[in-house]
């Protein structure tokens, strides 16, 4: 009798699992186990990654990028129950390792994670932005952070919201950003489209539309 596959297990609740409470706890044992002591702060539970995925993947074509991607488990999400392609750039070098062997077990081929800081990305070769807060852990007291590995100061907060807002001000018309708990900017010529409360925080889609 073959071992059971835990992978295929996680990746079909992925799909299937009506709250997604039971696929986080599934995609949990594809992570080293001290990684679920940050997940419930650090990370967008399954349930809210499938409707931020969804709402990023309607154009065809679609090309997301996640601003700060953790241990992946967004675009791992997006890359299983939506035709697009997601992409993940991460500053901790050990959330990309891991990232990238979640993904190598879960089959999540349309899942890509980059290692480095959001200004190494061009920004330019995506349609979609997710923000989970990416930024908000600067402003966090130390024992609430996901660990010591990088550094954290109010001024990095500040130029990092910075720069998301001046490279989401050169996106063309029908891009389309979501949030999750906002990223700490404002957005000029984007329109709030989608507006839900998932877990009481706000889950917000907005569209570049400057006419
Ligand atoms: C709140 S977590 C969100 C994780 C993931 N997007 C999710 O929704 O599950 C934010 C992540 O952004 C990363 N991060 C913060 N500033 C960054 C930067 N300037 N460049 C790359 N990653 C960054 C942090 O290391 C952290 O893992």
């Amino acid at each position: 009798m073959s071992a059971f596959d835990v992978a295929a297990h996680a990746r079909a609740l992925l799909r299937d699992d009506p709250d997604g409470d039971e696929a986080d706890a599934w995609l949990d044992l594809l992570y080293p186990s001290e990684y679920k002591r940050f997940r419930a702060q650090h990370a967008t539970p399954v349930e809210v990654s499938r409707m931020a995925a969804a709402w990023l993947a309607e154009s065809d074509g679609a090309r997301v990028l996640d601003v700060g991607a953790g241990a992946g488990r967004f675009c791992l999400t997006g890359a299983i129950t939506t035709a697009a392609h997601f992409t993940g750039v991460e500053r901790r070098a050990h959330l990309v390792e891991a990232a990238r062997e979640a993904a190598s077990r879960l089959g999540a081929d349309r899942a890509t994670f980059l290692a480095g800081d959001v200004r190494d990305v061009a920004w330019t070769d995506f349609t979609g932005f997710y923000l989970f807060n990416p930024f908000g852990e600067h402003l966090l007291p130390d024992d609430e952070r996901i660990d010591d590995a990088v550094a954290h100061d109010r001024a990095r907060f500040e130029d990092d919201v910075r720069f998301v807002e001046a490279q989401l001000a050169r996106c063309a018309d029908g891009a389309r950003v979501v949030t999750w708990n906002g990223f700490g900017g404002m957005l000029d010529g984007w329109r709030c489209v989608r507006r839900v409360y998932v877990r009481h925080v706000a889950l917000d889609c907005l569209l570049r539309d400057r006419s």
